[in-house]
């Protein structure tokens, strides 16, 4: 009945692109955006979605609850398998570079059924992450405004009603918390938007400020923190195992899966490929570079932490903020963290809202979504339909779903979308050898099959409940492409 499931997109030579010249996508089909990224730009945009909620929130209740100081060792382990995803898409981004990322490449490889599910997928990972860290930077800046509020001798406090969603879910179970909706994190969602609307040359300025913020807090924290550090809190490095997934080698494992989120982000500088000037060339050093970067900062960051507070008093919400506020004269950097944390929330926003609409914008020129999600703005250059309704539908899970449930389902996304890209890498090497490729994978098939492995296996230390969601999420997407992608497919179109 339903035939050329898996027909795959033809892939045509990437023209070597100069820097400012504009030229046509590599797939079939594909549009232009403008080309005004740099390299600069594009490691920036990449630090600007991969530092956020994972360090600044997560790190604490994962060293805390299941790692320990060994918390170092699950950066490095969540770290390796980010870094054979990275390699394989730094290979599809300089090869085809075009907007639709996971999803374009999987078209061309595993075909079209397989590359809306990835699709799909990445919905999870950039829509959904929006909404998980607009909610983190709602709590960081409402605590930031009461504070300031409290330095100028006031007792002012952010209204009740709107601080947070209507729910909260821990231990298994929901609890009304008395708010109404998130009120901060839908300006956040709705302000970022704009600057998404109004095109990518302003967004990634606007990107490259904030990160010099959270970079610059970042570094004071390892330069100060550094001098509170006592290495005997260090000692046990790998805390006993107390049965399940807290602590011994089974919590090391676990808190790769928890911190793992701190990583997403590298692969979004892929969906501005169609916007870099020399994607041959800038996407391997994008996408790497800000890995390296990140995954350096992370390691000297969970050193310091858990250097300077034992573990067990990590568990907050502000694993960075209650570190430093046990040491009173590093009250002034305590302050400067909470807003390095705002700002750097904000960019983490910023880089997820600006890589959903490209996805549905490829997914719309292929047919699969409505025509509506491919149109680009006359003047601004930007998808900027796709743009107002992604914002609208991340504004609203943002006001009324709390961060547990909505970072849960953003780490399984992204998983499966880059294991299913180190496999598409082989694949394409396979199908299409005569294919330029200004980077190669190193030892392809090594790393790819290592990739992917890794990237289920953190899949698998994830809770069962993750499976559960994932199955629903992944039912509802196959309804929708069956009652519209499947019949309205440009290639199925095309070859009758
Ligand atoms: N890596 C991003 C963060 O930590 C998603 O917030």
């Amino acid at each position: 009945m339903f035939k050329d499931l898996f027909v795959t997109k033809p892939v045509e030579p990437a023209a070597h692109v100069d820097a400012g010249e504009p030229v046509e996508g590599t797939l079939q089909g594909e549009a232009n955006l403008k080309r005004v990224l740099t390299a600069r730009h594009l490691v920036l945009l990449g630090v600007g979605a991969i530092i956020g909620a994972g360090i600044f929130v997560m790190t604490g209740q994962a060293a805390a609850n299941h790692a320990g100081p060994a918390i170092m060792l699950s950066f490095v382990l969540a770290g390796i398998a980010c870094a054979f995803a990275g390699l394989c898409y730094a290979e599809f981004a300089s090869m085809i570079p075009v907007s639709g990322s996971a999803y374009s490449y999987t078209y061309a490889t595993l075909g079209e059924a397989v590359a809306w599910f990835v699709g799909w997928s990445l919905v999870l990972e950039y829509l959904f992450a929006a909404s998980a860290v607009a909610v983190g930077w709602s709590a960081y800046t409402v605590s930031l405004m009461e504070s300031t509020a409290q330095m100028m001798g006031s007792d002012w406090k952010f209204p009740a009603m709107f601080v947070s969603a209507p729910v909260t879910y821990a231990n298994g179970q929901f609890a009304a918390t008395g708010s109404l909706f998130n009120l901060p994190a839908v300006l956040i969602v709705c302000g970022v938007g704009y600057l998404c609307y109004i095109g990518i040359r302003q967004s990634a300025t606007a990107n490259a400020v904030i990160v010099a913020v959270k970079v610059t807090v970042i570094l004071a924290l390892i330069g100060f923190g550094s001098q509170y550090v006592n290495p005997d809190n260090w000692t046990p490095f790998i805390p006993a195992n107390e049965g399940g997934d807290r602590f011994g080698w089974p919590g090391v494992l676990r808190a790769a899966s928890i911190v793992f989120f701190a990583y997403i982000g590298f692969d979004a500088v892929s969906t501005a490929a169609q916007e870099a000037k020399n994607p041959q060339r800038d996407m391997p050093i994008g996408i790497l570079g800000s890995l390296v970067v990140c995954t350096i900062l992370y390691i000297v960051v969970a050193a310091i932490l858990t250097g300077m507070l034992p573990y067990t008093q990590l568990g907050t919400a502000k694993p960075v903020a209650t570190a430093l506020e046990n040491y009173p004269a590093l009250g002034w950097l305590k302050f400067a963290i909470e807003v390095g944390a705002v700002a750097g929330l904000t960019s983490v926003i910023l880089v997820m809202l600006m890589g959903q609409p490209r996805i549905f914008f490829a997914m719309s020129r292929d047919g699969l979504m409505p025509r509506f999600f491919g149109a680009v703005h006359p003047k601004h250059h930007t998808p900027h339909k796709a743009t107002v309704v992604v914002a609208i539908i991340a504004a609203i899970l943002a006001a009324f779903f709390p961060l547990g449930v909505l970072g849960d389902l953003v780490s399984m996304g992204t998983l499966l979308a880059f294991a299913t890209v180190c496999v598409g890498v082989l694949i394409l090497r396979r199908t299409r050898p005569d294919l330029p490729r200004s980077f190669r994978v190193p030892a392809a098939p090594l790393i790819c099959i290592l990739g992917a492995l890794s990237c289920l296996a953190l899949v698998g230390f994830m809770g069962w409940y993750n499976w559960a969601l994932l199955a629903a999420w992944t039912a509802v997407g196959f309804l929708i492409y069956f009652g519209y992608g499947y019949g309205h497919s440009k290639l199925r179109r095309a070859r009758g």
